[in-house]
């Protein structure tokens, strides 16, 4: 059983799929580990790393590889290296990616996308969007303050007192929730909103105000995974109009709003970023699916009338060395059950949950329901 860790292709891949302390791991259930040179420098993890913990560095680690653990879906020139049926587990990206979807089916590889795992309790541990979302959290809050030209906490000094800054956070999922506790850490005054009536007393429990429609719709605004449904047109103008008075009295508003499968909701308009005080920052962790707010541009800190509009994508990249070990502790978690540990082989159960809610491709076929072609029948 041979586990190969490539170097990400794309230059704004700072990550890496594995670590010392993972390629162990692999090791201990019978696996060789195979990483190709360089794959860990920009996640601050040596070649000599990998080698002491018993890997295997080659710049040829992807040919016969069983199983290949990556950030990002493999590009062509991979695909040419891997043999048939080899399991390729990664965040594949595949909403309106249908071409790469059918090139990775023709290669005749098995690919796993983790951002499909179903949230139940077993998978958490694997749960990339959690992992990486969570950081990204963090950062837009480091961004935000790194962009901002006043003190976050309130403070008072022989000079005189320095008020606290307000933060408003839209969508409290797991990066908003984390971006309310880490403004709150250091000090602001934070409210948060969402869609969802869950994330009421989530945002409270973290000490900062609910800010949101509660009506009728919004009591029911969440599906059966707990993701957010698309709303209604005129909950959106209810929610815009009160977002549009709040806005106005921030200093720093956060946004990480995201219906799976679908462009980011619009939810700040470039009156809404006009009514701002100059100076203000927003940070739209939303951007590479469109972006939340009017104005945003990718990898870019936007200046509109003195307002910064923030939009780094792939901000878990900005913490690569945490992002990576938690990311690689995911996929640790996730091949442990494609592996029988007694036979020290591999043995993938394709009517397990996880396993049915991941797999994207195998035996040359897309074969995820929401990816299939959509053939006459
Ligand atoms: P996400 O990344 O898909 O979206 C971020 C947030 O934006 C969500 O809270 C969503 O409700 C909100 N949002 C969407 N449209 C909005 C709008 N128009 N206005 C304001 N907010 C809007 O969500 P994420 O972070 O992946 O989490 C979704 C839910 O899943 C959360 O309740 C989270 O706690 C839960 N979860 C459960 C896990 C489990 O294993 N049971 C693991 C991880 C998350």
């Amino acid at each position: 059983m041979k586990i190969a860790v490539p170097a990400e292709i794309d230059p704004n891949e700072p990550r890496v799929a594995a670590t010392p302390d993972t390629v162990k791991k692999m090791i201990a259930l019978g696996a060789a580990v195979a990483v190709e040179p360089g794959a860990g420098t920009k996640s601050g993890i040596l070649d000599a790393d990998y080698a002491a913990a018993g890997a295997s560095i080659t710049a040829d680690a992807l040919s016969g590889a069983d199983i290949v653990l990556q950030v990002r879906r493999p590009q062509v020139a991979e695909l040419a290296r891997l043999k048939k049926g080899a399991i390729v587990i990664a965040i594949m990206d595949p909403y309106g990616n249908d071409d790469a979807l059918r090139a990775m089916a023709q290669a005749g590889i098995a690919a796993f996308a983790m951002e499909l795992l179903p949230r139940i309790t077993r998978a958490q541990a694997m749960d990339v969007l959690s992992s990486q979302a969570n950081l990204a959290g963090y950062r837009a809050v480091i961004d935000a303050a790194a962009e901002f030209g006043r003190a976050l906490p309130m403070m008072m000094t022989a000079a005189g007192t320095v008020p606290a800054t307000k933060v408003f956070v839209m969508g409290a999922g797991v990066a908003g929730l984390q971006a309310v506790a880490t403004a709150r850490r250091l000090g602001a005054v934070v409210t948060a909103t969402d869609v969802r009536p869950a994330a009421k007393e989530q945002v409270e429990s973290l000490g900062a105000k609910f800010i949101a429609v509660e009506d009728e719709e919004f009591k029911s605004a969440e599906t059966a995974g707990g993701y957010a449904k698309e709303m209604s047109r005129e909950y959106q103008a209810k929610q815009a109009a009160l977002v549009a008075e709040h806005i106005k009295k921030q200093d720093i508003v956060i946004t990480t709003a995201l219906i799976p499968g679908r462009p980011a909701p619009r939810l700040i308009s470039k009156d809404m970023v006009a009514s701002m005080r100059p100076g203000s920052v927003i940070v739209d962790l939303a951007v590479e699916r469109g972006g939340n707010v009017e104005g945003v541009r990718p990898d870019a800190v936007a200046d509109v009338n003195g307002v910064k509009i923030v939009g780094y994508r792939n901000v878990p990249g900005r913490l690569a060395a945490t992002a990576s070990s938690l990311y690689a502790k995911n996929l640790y978690a996730f091949l442990e059950i494609l592996i029988d540990k007694k036979a020290k082989a591999i043995a993938v159960n394709f009517d397990d949950d996880i396993i049915k809610a991941t797999a994207l491709t195998r035996d040359g076929a897309v074969v995820h329901p929401n990816f299939k072609p959509k053939t006459a029948a």
